[in-house]
């Protein structure tokens, strides 16, 4: 596992939910994430199941949305924590066989699925430089032409003063946790952010933009944006 997703190992795995209150675009993102992927898919064949691969599930936000999205879209859900795992397995018991959970780094998993789209929600930020290389490189090879790409994330605006600023709201914004009594959790996420922000981990606009153009994506475009969180999308060529 790499240094960040341990980084899950405590009160951020365990009281995840309370993200929402500090991250009030976090259900809007999700959502949107999930009506697009629906979207793109609209005038596929009705009958046909839609394999879609979820990076990074967590407890499962984004995966249900996509999965409420459309019947037809059937997940494999890849995580690599397992405090989120049982989450993530308690959650997404309703959907039956629709769908799958892999334990797993996704640097470490391998499939022959052929998945028409990978998607996921704030992952990506948790990794260095060189693991987003490797993981984009395998994107790259193991996605169909036409398959989708959606990302939602932390994404360092490449305006460095905008991407400051950005970092600086939402800094602020961890002082909700004391009013919830939870210090614990401003100190724990303030933490996380500030490691996902050092130069060897810091997800900008443009590192996106070249990792999914080196490895065979086109169509990229930025579709929303709350300062440094935003969805991205692209479609394998
Ligand atoms: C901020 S949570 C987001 C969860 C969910 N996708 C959502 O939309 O709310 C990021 C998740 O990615 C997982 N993660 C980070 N790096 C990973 C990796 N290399 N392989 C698999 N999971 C990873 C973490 O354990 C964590 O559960």
């Amino acid at each position: 596992m790499t240094e960040r997703t341990s980084k899950f190992n405590n009160g951020l795995a365990t009281d995840y939910e309370l993200f929402y209150h500090v991250f009030p675009y976090l259900l809007e993102m999700e959502g949107i994430t999930a009506e697009y992927a629906a979207l793109h898919f609209a005038n596929d064949n009705p009958d046909a199941v839609i394999d879609i691969l979820d990076i990074g599930s967590g407890t499962g936000c984004t995966t249900i949305a996509l999965l409420k999205a459309d019947s037809r879209f059937r997940v494999t859900a890849v995580e690599a924590e397992p405090k989120m795992i049982v989450q993530l397995a308690k959650n997404l018991a309703p959907y039956g066989d629709r769908v799958r959970i892999v334990e797993s780094n996704i640097l470490d998993y391998r499939s022959d699925l052929r998945f028409q789209a990978a998607i996921s929600g704030c992952c990506y930020h948790n990794m260095n430089l060189e693991e987003r290389m490797e993981l984009f490189t395998w994107l790259g090879s193991t996605c169909p032409i036409g398959s989708l790409f959606v990302n939602f994330d932390k994404t360092a605006i490449d305006d460095e003063t905008a991407h400051y600023r950005s970092f600086q709201k939402m800094m602020r914004m961890m002082e909700k946790f004391e009013e919830m009594d939870r210090p614990d959790l401003t100190r724990d996420w303030r933490e996380h952010y500030i490691l996902d922000n050092r130069p060897t981990y810091r997800f900008t606009e443009a590192e996106q933009r070249r990792l999914l153009q080196e490895n065979g994506f086109g169509q990229i475009a930025m579709i929303h944006r709350h300062g440094m969180d935003a969805i991205t999308v692209a479609v394998k060529q």
